[in-house]
């Protein structure tokens, strides 16, 4: 075996986890996940059934990613931080087929107790503020706080709040460039 699981976490049959990922104590993978290389799992974390995770992805205390969410390389997810997967949830009536798609693209992070409403995509490199409630997709590269969650800047791939000038700006990692309103890598 070439990850890590404390003798407290549970990983149901049928799981896929890839090399160097370490997953802590009271975690439970459910059947069917597939999770990549170099991720870390903290403290009662729950990955649902076929729910596919990538490579590199930090995942805090607390966190439970149901069916229907996909996440992908990585991706950090802050402690407590909500994932819903039923849109108008009621105990009686079953909705198992009605999850909705909720998508976390290569490099974004999720603050703190904040909660992604099912059926939206996260850009990539986006950052959502801690105790957001984020409702609708948010664009590549987007600074997002607040509740319903707004925009309020862009952050570079480096999570730094950018500061442009005529339009262009620049981290460590990368040039970006303002086009109609959306973000765009000029030089890497
Ligand atoms: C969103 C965040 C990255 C912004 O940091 P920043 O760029 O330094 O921004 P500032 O602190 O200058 O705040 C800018 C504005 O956003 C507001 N703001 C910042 N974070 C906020 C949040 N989480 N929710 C609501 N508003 C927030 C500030 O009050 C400020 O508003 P104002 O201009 O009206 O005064 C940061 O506050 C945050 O929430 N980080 C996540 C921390 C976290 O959960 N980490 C998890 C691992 S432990």
């Amino acid at each position: 075996m070439s990850y890590f699981a404390h003798e407290t976490a549970i990983i149901d049959e049928s799981v896929v986890i890839g090399e160097n990922t370490k997953i802590w104590h009271f975690s439970h993978v459910l059947s069917e996940a597939t999770i990549g290389e170099n991720c870390s799992f903290g403290q009662n974390c729950v990955v649902g059934p076929k729910v596919n995770v990538g490579n590199g992805v930090k995942v805090q205390n607390n966190v439970s990613i149901y069916e229907g969410v996909e996440i992908e390389d990585d991706v950090f997810l802050g402690p407590s931080m909500v994932f819903t997967n039923v849109i108008n949830p009621r105990a009686f009536i079953q909705r198992k087929e009605e999850f909705k798609k909720t998508l976390l693209k290569k490099g974004c992070s999720v603050g703190a107790n904040a909660t992604i409403v099912c059926g939206v995509t996260i850009g990539e490199y986006a950052l959502i503020g801690s105790g957001a409630v984020v409702n609708r997709d948010v664009k590549p590269y987007a600074l997002m706080v607040g509740v319903p969650a707004k925009q309020i800047g862009w952050v570079g791939i480096s999570g730094n709040t950018l500061v442009f000038k005529d339009n262009i700006a620049q981290d460590e990692f990368a040039v970006y460039k303002l086009i109609n309103d959306n973000l765009e890598v000029v030089k890497r």
